[in-house]
């Protein structure tokens, strides 16, 4: 059966500094302060989430969508894996991506903004607008980034539909692995953004503790799914998907050496050694993700 699109939130998701759902409370507390500003994507990060699509980079929630669906991404960024939502629930259904760097929903509605039944807002996941009621509240890669996941997925399952699902698909970065082992200039560099982010209040291996957050907000028929991403030497996209650590220390690595987490010459010696083992000596690395999904009671 094909559901009908609910078309009551419109408007409500384009105002601006729209009411509150679950409350309307932004996470407080000193952690949430730092946290925020330490998610917030540097210069050059966006070009990493313009590699991704639906069908690579989400793969779980691809397998949920049909026409006719309507569909709220929570931290969409650039845009690139919502448009493939769009395109899977089609003209029947509805796709609002809501991000809370500006920047982000400024490339995002440049580059798909002409997509039928897809549109983008600026908004926090503490403060998702309320009046949308979405067959599915999805978020990728975003709940790595809060010092209090558990308030988020509380704002998403408010805005789901009775019987609405909640999708959520992040990291166990403890678990990343490399073959060979990375240069020792990398393997401090990743220990200290580590570090950097735990300081901060975000939970490094959140993928693994999504499920008892699930059953802690409410969220019932939890479905647990392995999405690892494995990328080997014979990929065509090898060097882009495991440099993205030669990225990260090009990008955030800044960041981390103005808070005081690494030196600029530890930053620079990681992303330069970890480029000349990607070309020389890298195998393969392995992403450790899970999907969870719950369904609204
Ligand atoms: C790693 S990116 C993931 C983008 C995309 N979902 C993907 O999988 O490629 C994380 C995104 O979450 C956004 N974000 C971080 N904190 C947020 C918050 N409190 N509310 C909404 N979006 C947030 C960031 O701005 C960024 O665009």
């Amino acid at each position: 059966m094909v559901a009908e699109p609910d078309r009551s939130a419109e408007g409500g998701w384009a105002a601006e500094g729209g009411r509150a759902a679950g409350g309307g409370r932004a996470a407080g507390g000193d952690c949430s302060n730092v946290a925020r500003q330490r998610a917030h994507m540097p210069e050059g990060t966006s070009a990493i989430l313009d590699t991704r699509s639906l069908e690579t980079g989400n793969r779980r929630l691809a397998a949920l969508l049909h026409p006719g669906l309507s569909v709220l991404d929570v931290g969409c960024g650039t845009g690139a894996i919502t448009r493939g939502i769009a395109e899977a629930v089609g003209h029947q259904g509805r796709v609002v991506g809501v991000d809370v760097n500006a920047s982000m929903i400024e490339k995002a509605r440049a580059a798909h903004g002409s997509v039928p039944g897809l549109s983008f807002e600026v908004a926090d996941v503490h403060t998702l607008p309320s009046g949308g009621a979405f067959d599915i509240v999805a978020a990728a890669r975003v709940l790595q980034w809060l010092a209090d996941p558990a308030a988020a997925l509380r704002a998403m399952t408010a805005v789901a539909k009775p019987r609405g699902r909640v999708v959520v698909l992040d990291y166990n970065h403890e678990k990343a692995a490399w073959t060979p082992e990375p240069p020792v200039s990398m393997r401090r560099f990743y220990a200290a953004f580590l570090q950097w982010r735990a300081a901060a209040g975000m939970d490094n291996a959140i993928a693994d503790h999504l499920r008892d957050l699930f059953a802690g907000v409410g969220l019932g028929d939890i479905v647990v799914s392995d999405q690892h991403e494995v990328s080997q030497r014979a990929d065509p996209d090898f060097e882009m998907r495991a440099g993205i650590w030669a990225a990260v220390a090009a990008t955030r690595g800044h960041q981390m050496v103005a808070d005081g987490a690494i030196r600029e010459r530890e930053r620079d010696a990681a992303e330069a050694d970890y480029r000349a083992w990607l070309r020389d000596s890298a195998e393969s690395h392995v992403q450790y993700l899970l999907a969870v999904e719950g369904v609204r009671t």
